[in-house]
């Protein structure tokens, strides 16, 4: 048996472990995936303990995405540039770490609401973890212009510069702004924690400033369809929920692993079950 796992704190809600044990049950790939609580001063010895087990795969979630990257062999292109590692492949005993938060973010995108961003013009709100990886992939995809929103607008500056700036179609703009952006654009995607709240008035979002048919997207998935995906289906946007970010960054991870394609609809099959 081949032997993957996921790191965090805290961990125990994960669902990376049904998730990924569906998959290998479906590939029938001989696999087993747990989920181990690490605390940030064990994580170096987490990492040693991967290596003297010799695990094949390993996810890291928060809080160790970024200070793993001083225990690995080798970083991956697009992590380096991300900042953060959520996967980790074990190749004959060289660690190598990627991020396929983002790509999984877009690639869910494309397949479930936008399938061309060529040209499309992107508002994203929230400069925090979650929110580089996303800028990274979209980038990648040849928008018109991804324009970044943070409250607080320095955070949003420095790493629109930090992922190449208009370069590469990124420009923050200023947090007053954001309604103004988000009647210009074709998708928005909310990237901060606050969608969690069922309270509409927390969310510092409007949907009603998004245009009808635009897409609106959420990185929460639980719950499934937050209160600002809900007001924005109701003025006629199409929705995207982030359950699809999170299947798709383990189907990335997946395929790395095992080199096979990965079940997704199963994946997202198991982990709705889980919800039950
Ligand atoms: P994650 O890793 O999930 O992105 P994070 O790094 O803690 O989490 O970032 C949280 C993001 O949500 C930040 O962009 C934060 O804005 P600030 O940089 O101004 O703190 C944003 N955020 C959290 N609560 C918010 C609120 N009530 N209104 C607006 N933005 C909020």
């Amino acid at each position: 048996t081949v032997l993957y796992g996921v790191i965090g704190d805290p961990i125990r809600h994960s669902k990376s472990p049904i998730m990924l044990n569906r998959a290998f049950k479906e590939t029938g790939v001989n696999g087993a995936y747990g989920a181990f609580h690490v605390a940030s001063e064990r994580l170096g010895d987490a990492i040693n303990g991967i290596r003297a087990l010799g695990f094949r795969g390993l996810n890291v979630t928060i809080p160790h995405k970024i200070e793993v990257m001083a225990y690995l062999d080798d970083i991956d292109e697009s992590a380096r540039a991300i900042g953060a590692v959520n996967t980790i492949v074990n190749d004959g005993g060289r660690l190598v770490g990627f991020n396929t938060d983002g790509i999984g973010y877009v690639r869910s995108l494309m397949e479930e609401a936008e399938p061309d961003l060529a040209g499309k013009r992107i508002v994203v709100v929230g400069a925090g973890g979650a929110s580089r990886g996303i800028l990274w992939a979209l980038a990648r995809q040849r928008p018109g212009a991804v324009w970044l929103a943070n409250r607080t607008q320095d955070k949003a500056s420095e790493l629109a510069d930090d992922l190449g700036g208009k370069a590469n179609s990124i420009e923050a703009i200023p947090w007053e702004r954001l309604r103004e952006a988000c009647g210009e654009a074709d998708i928005v995607v909310n990237t901060t924690s606050v969608g969690m709240s069922p309270n509409v008035e927390a969310v510092p979002l409007d949907p009603a400033w998004l245009k009808p048919g635009a897409v609106a997207s959420d990185l929460i998935y639980n719950p499934l369809t937050t209160a600002f995906l809900e007001g924005a289906r109701q003025q006629g946007c199409r929705i995207h929920g982030g359950l699809g970010m999170f299947v798709y960054q383990g189907a990335y991870a997946f395929e790395y692993w095992t080199g096979l394609p990965a079940p997704v609809a199963a994946m997202r099959e198991a982990v709705l079950e889980s919800f039950g």
